[in-house]
């Protein structure tokens, strides 16, 4: 028998720390998986621990199957995998283990007669708008997470910073061609975050929304449709706004929008706005270039008026999935932003002079989630 009962002088953490370092002891672990309660556990555990230690290959199978196009193929009827292996170039044994992991994953089902169908969760990919386009960009930040340790060291240059030229806040430097890239990849996922901003904040009584970042106007369009008394404002760089333009008289509202194509590090925002929003712009930036755009909406706002934050948030005290893994490695990949808590964000909201009125809980804290701040009668920020 192995003694434990002292925990080690010098090492702390107390009661739970001397539990935590003896379940790390591999006899212990030993003998745990002969008792029939910790046998349970030990397998749980066990488990879970595999799956977080295989989640880059969970996610480089979904890659594969996305590029190759089988997963789209299977949306015609079920396939054998040589038919599949034709047409992405590679041996019907490999088609063959690529379709049996994305079975694994519950993404295909494997039928009796040896082919693949697709499965519930493998159509729901094809039907989330961007989620496909999402996928194929996993390709830069699996990149850039390559070494992490070097990552969290600051000595990796980065695909993603390359992608987003803007973040380091050359005015005018980022190309047309790559500025079209990114706001493609935003423009189609925009639709499910101003699906969940609007369902819960309220637009009935604003007059003029700015939306400041705003990409080429997908929520935008998206809350001048929900709300025909609303006229809006979109900002962002000249490069983006172009792009802005057609997509806005496609869906026939370019008399109700004003492009205001300009840098918001440069001059003050434009006046007229009752409400602004900041739709996943800034967890891309540093404090400094946070606290700057803060005072600068709060400046223009009248008193009573309204800030709309929506981002992916981390958890802070409660750390969750979406913002303290991707979204948080994902900023820190990109170089300059960084991904905040509600409380954060609430802080940074309160220092350029908002009150906070309204922090519900997100229905998909992977899509967004949402904070309401005013700017008070009397105001503290200017
Ligand atoms: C991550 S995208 C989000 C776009 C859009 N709000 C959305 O959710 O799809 C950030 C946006 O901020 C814009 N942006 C970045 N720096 C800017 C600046 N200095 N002035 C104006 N817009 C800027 C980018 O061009 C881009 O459209």
């Amino acid at each position: 028998m192995t003694a434990v009962a002292e925990p080690p002088a010098g090492r702390g953490g107390g009661l739970r720390g001397w539990i935590l370092r003896l379940l790390a002891r591999p006899e212990v672990q030993a003998r745990a998986a002969r008792l029939p309660f910790g046998r349970g556990m030990a397998r749980r555990e066990g488990a879970e621990i595999f799956d977080i230690l295989q989640g880059f290959v969970k996610s480089q199978v979904l890659l594969a199957l996305v590029e190759t196009g089988a997963l789209r193929a299977l949306l015609d009827g079920p396939r054998a995998p040589e038919d599949l292996a034709r047409a992405a170039e590679m041996p019907a044994p490999r088609m063959a283990a690529l379709l049996q992991g994305g079975a694994a994953l519950d993404l295909l089902k494997r039928r009796r007669d040896g082919r693949f169908a697709l499965s519930r969760r493998g159509a729901v990919i094809l039907g989330v708008p961007g989620l496909e386009a999402m996928i194929l960009h996993n390709r830069a930040f699996y990149a850039d997470m390559a070494d992490p340790v070097a990552l969290l060291r600051g000595e990796t240059e980065t695909e993603l910073a390359r992608f987003w030229p803007y973040v380091f806040g050359q005015a005018g430097e980022v190309a047309p061609d790559v500025a079209a890239r990114y706001s493609e990849l935003m423009a189609q996922s925009q639709r499910l975050v101003a699906e969940d901003v609007l369902r819960v904040v309220r637009l009935s009584d604003a007059r003029v929304l700015m939306d400041v970042g705003g990409g080429t106007g997908t929520f935008v369009a998206a809350a001048l449709r929900a709300h025909p008394q609303l006229r809006a404002m979109l900002v962002d760089l000249p490069e983006v706004l172009g792009a802005a333009r057609p997509r806005l008289a496609a869906a026939g509202l370019t008399g109700r929008v004003t492009l205001c194509p300009m840098s918001f590090r440069e001059a003050g925002l434009p006046e007229g706005a009752d409400t602004v929003s900041l739709v996943r712009v800034l967890y891309d930036h540093t404090d400094e270039t946070v606290r700057a755009l803060l005072t600068n909406v709060h400046r223009r706002l009248p008193p009573g008026g309204r800030l709309i934050v929506a981002e992916p948030m981390a958890g802070g005290a409660r750390p969750e999935p979406a913002g303290d893994l991707y979204f948080a490695f994902y900023t820190m990949a990109m170089g300059t932003g960084r991904a905040r808590s509600a409380a954060e964000i609430g802080a940074l909201c309160a220092e350029a002079g908002f009150d906070l009125r309204q922090s519900p809980r997100a229905a998909r804290p992977y899509v967004t989630s949402v904070l309401v701040c005013e700017k008070p009668a009397v105001g503290r920020g200017g």
